[in-house]
């Protein structure tokens, strides 16, 4: 059917491409640098925001309660699991462009869109995450340092505003409208956005001492609780360890993925270190275990400060930041130490704004340069140099959302896209062990091609499966939008579908296929989020809202299909060779 979809860019092709490039980038970078910047991109809001939702649950999912040490550890597994993966797949292709370029050449075409697309999800819905976290945390940092109180109306979204007594009624009224916005996540993105129009060269030495903060704050929360709780006190806060099970802890294990989530941006400066094969390895690998020592250091004495019903009384009504919450109940009047701890948080979220919000149009960027975006997100600013276009979409995007949406929503949305990343990241290292076996791997992931990748892919679908339902629907939906796009424009005007003989432009066909997965992703988006499978069909039956919407939503979802389906047969020339 459609045609040459699963065909591969050839690594020898995009490796000598590599070879060609005039402007090649300088290879300046050594193991430490790596580890550092894995450290940099690392460490931002998973671990001053997700560890309160991770640990007292919500609406929607149970809460690890003080086993959140032990969701860390194994978060950390999965992670490695993927880590050793991506080393074998950066030191073989030192290429930018990350899980995006790798599986072109493993998995063909329309996996390689997948995961592009996909990585939207970890990139700028995951960066909406951290810049809501960002505000949320420089609030803080105004109050505590200098005692500014920047309204609440100004720095939340309607939807965390209504669980918060008395915001909504506060804020002030347009046509009766409460008006409530992140107004601070929006100008910070704004803000980094110039910066990167500009041109600011991530300077390996800028991040060393972004890192540097980042871990002398975390020790600074973790010797100051230390010294204030005592360690009985915190014995008995721990117990129940599981307040709610195992499903606890591994939902609280599906939430502080987030927290991890970066050291698979350290392989995109392959081409801008000295001994890819050697050092990309030793600095992913590194940079993950630094981190998770950290997080199961700073999870223990976070859950040892207060006993498990009160924190989850306190997180829930107060919407609070979890670690300045943490300080704030163990010293009350010790609000220079909440300052430390705000002033060190907002460096750290703004070092991962910055690597994201710079990640971003490269991936844009790389896809553009296949043909599966227009050439226009290819373009270099003639003056600054910088990809201008893609950096100031990803910044509006980035910055309209992160005015608007909630953080949890964001964390979870990202953390299934990013999942589903590694898992074809994983299967791509099998499937290349047998494809090309011949070729060298300076990095191998041990025992073999299967076990320990296939630890990694079941391991991160079993994360996936512990986050809720409103992150499944609308991941789905997501990928039927970039399927949408991909038969409506990249099919036709790819690079490699020309080589294969594909018409250059969209057929009728095509254009109904692409209308039809359209229609499936509006379904998606429609069906009541809140709910799994089982509950739709009550829902079905209820006659009330939520079932008009779903009758709405199946509707769409079914001539989506159909229309998708006849479309992709009859939408691709059967005339022309391979
Ligand atoms: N791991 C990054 C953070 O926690 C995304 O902010």
């Amino acid at each position: 059917m459609l045609k040459g979809i699963f065909r591969t860019k050839n690594l020898d092709d995009i490796l000598a491409a590599l070879g060609d490039q005039t402007n090649s980038l300088k290879r300046t970078l050594g193991p430490l640098n790596i580890t550092l910047l894995g450290i940099g991109a690392i460490i931002g809001a998973g671990i001053f925001a997700t560890v309160g939702t991770a640990a007292a649950g919500d609406a929607v999912r149970p809460g690890a309660g003080p086993s959140l040490m032990l969701s860390f550890c194994i978060t950390a597994v999965v992670c490695a699991f993927t880590a050793l993966c991506y080393a074998e797949m950066a030191a073989m292709v030192p290429i930018s462009g990350s899980a995006y370029t790798y599986s072109y050449a493993t998995m063909g075409e329309l996996v390689a869109w997948i995961i592009g697309w996909d990585l939207i999800l970890e990139y700028a819905i995951g960066n909406v995450a951290v810049a809501i976290s960002w505000a949320n945390y420089f609030r803080s940092l105004m109050h505590d340092a200098l005692g500014i109180d920047i309204p609440q109306w100004l720095s939340t979204d309607f939807r965390t505003a209504r669980k918060i007594p008395g915001l909504l009624e506060n804020a002030p009224h347009i046509l009766g409208i409460p008006i409530v916005f992140n107004l601070l996540a929006f100008a910070i993105v704004a803000l980094i956005t110039i910066v990167l129009v500009w041109g600011i060269k991530e300077s390996a030495e800028f991040n060393a001492v972004m890192v540097g903060v980042k871990i002398i704050v975390l020790l600074f929360f973790i010797g100051f609780l230390i010294y204030m709780v005592s360690p009985a006190q915190m014995a008995a806060n721990w117990h129940p360890f599981q307040p709610a099970g195992w499903g606890g802890t591994f939902a609280g294990a599906a939430v502080v993925f987030f927290a991890y989530i970066g050291f698979d941006a350290v392989s995109t400066v392959a081409e801008e270190t000295k001994n890819p094969a050697r050092d990309l390895p030793i600095g992913i690998i590194a940079s993950l275990v630094i981190c998770t020592v950290f997080y199961i250091v700073v999870a223990a004495v976070f859950t040892g400060v207060m006993p498990y019903n009160e924190l989850v009384h306190r997180l829930a009504t107060e919407q609070a930041e979890p670690l300045t919450m943490a300080l704030r109940h163990a010293a009350p009047n010790a609000r220079w130490a909440s300052a430390i701890v705000d002033l060190g948080s907002v460096v750290a979220h703004t070092a991962v704004l910055l690597v994201f919000q710079l990640g971003q149009p490269r991936i844009f960027f790389s896809m553009a340069r296949d043909g599966l975006l227009p050439p226009v997100f290819a373009k270099v600013h003639p003056k600054y140099k910088t990809p201008h276009v893609t950096t100031i979409l990803t910044g509006v995007i980035v910055g309209l959302f992160a005015a608007v949406m909630s953080i949890d929503e964001m964390v979870d949305l990202t953390n299934i896209g990013t999942l589903f990343a590694f898992v074809l990241v994983c299967i791509g290292i099998t499937i290349l062990r047998y494809k090309d076996p011949g070729r060298e791997r300076p990095f191998r992931v041990p025992f073999g091609a299967w076990l320990l990748p296939m630890m990694g892919a079941v391991s991160c679908v079993f994360l996936m499966y512990y986050l809720p339902p409103t992150s499944w629907w609308r991941f789905i939906a997501w990928l039927m939008l970039g399927l949408s796009i991909y038969l409506s424009y990249g099919y036709a005007r790819s690079v490699l579908g020309r080589n294969v003989g594909r018409h250059p432009f969209t057929t009728p066909g095509l254009k109904l296929a692409g209308l039809g997965f359209f229609l499936v992703a509006i379904g998606l988006f429609v069906i009541p989020h809140d709910a799994g499978f089982a509950d739709l069909y009550a829902k079905l039956t209820s006659g009330m809202e939520a079932g008009k919407r779903t009758i709405i939503a199946f509707g769409c979802i079914a001539l989506g299909l159909v229309m998708g389906i006849i479309g992709s047969l009859v939408g691709t020339s059967p005339s022309r060779d391979e």
